[in-house]
């Protein structure tokens, strides 16, 4: 009898464990319903477009509005991804920061071209770009780089960045290292610099309801932008 107890007792807390149960992923859905993108409230050029977004990201206060996915391909033809963050654009191009010895840098001195993806989750939006990238000019890096607070400065300097250390010591001694060898005025690493994307393909993407996203992409065509609806 006392046995009896006791099982129906532990099998109301495993009922009670199984209801509030971590869904699980396949069943983790959201429906989006916060705005919408068409063709006559969009701007005829995607930098506007962009500008436009990012200003909005950054108002709405999403976080990290101005990090973005990066994508490069390697030998072999394997893409891999990272984020870095958006450091400046204009009709140019999209600039972020890095070290160019890096896996991204190899992988962008033997192909350059790349993608990079914007996703502002609260506001249910993705940009994404393609293009061919180029190195920022060095007075343009000199210019970013010595903008940087003191310890990212020294950072670029210690960190062989990809690389395979022996451990956290190994970046910390480095990083006290170059601290006692340049002081205040850490000069620019001749391995650390920007680079530009330059994008012939653009897409906004807006979550809709019921999975009928918009979608436009605009498309560099005899040198005039061709805007297109995609298909969610
Ligand atoms: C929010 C965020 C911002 C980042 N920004 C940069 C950046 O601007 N430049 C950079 O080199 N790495 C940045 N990183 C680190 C990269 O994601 C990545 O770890 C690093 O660049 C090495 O990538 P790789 O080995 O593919 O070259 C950032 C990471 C996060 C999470």
């Amino acid at each position: 009898m006392g046995n009896q107890k006791l099982r129906s007792g532990y099998e109301a807390i495993i009922d009670r464990m199984a209801s509030t149960r971590t869904p699980s992923i396949a069943d983790l859905r959201k429906s989006y319903e916060r705005a919408e993108l068409n063709e006559a409230a969009s701007h005829a050029l995607p930098l506007d477009q962009f500008a436009q977004w990012l200003d909005e990201a950054i108002a709405a206060e999403v976080p990290e509005p101005n990090a973005m996915t990066l994508a490069t391909v390697g030998s072999g033809l394997r893409p891999s991804t990272r984020v870095v963050l958006i450091k400046g654009y204009d009709a140019q191009g999209i600039v972020w920061y890095t070290n160019f010895d890096s896996r991204k840098g190899q992988q962008l001195a033997g192909n350059p071209f790349a993608a990079l993806q914007f996703h502002w989750v609260e506001l249910e939006r993705v940009v994404r770009m393609e293009g061919r990238v180029t190195k920022v000019s060095d007075a343009e890096a000199d210019a970013y780089f010595h903008s940087r607070p003191l310890d990212s400065r020294i950072g670029a300097w210690a960190s062989p960045q990809s690389e395979v250390i022996a451990g956290r010591g190994a970046l910390v001694a480095n990083a006290a290292k170059y601290a006692a060898q340049f002081l205040l005025n850490p000069p620019r690493p001749p391995h650390w610099g920007g680079y530009r994307l330059e994008p012939d393909s653009w897409e906004f993407w807006q979550g809709r309801k019921s999975r009928l996203h918009d979608r436009l992409r605009y498309r560099l065509l005899d040198g005039h932008w061709l805007r297109e609806r995609l298909a969610p």
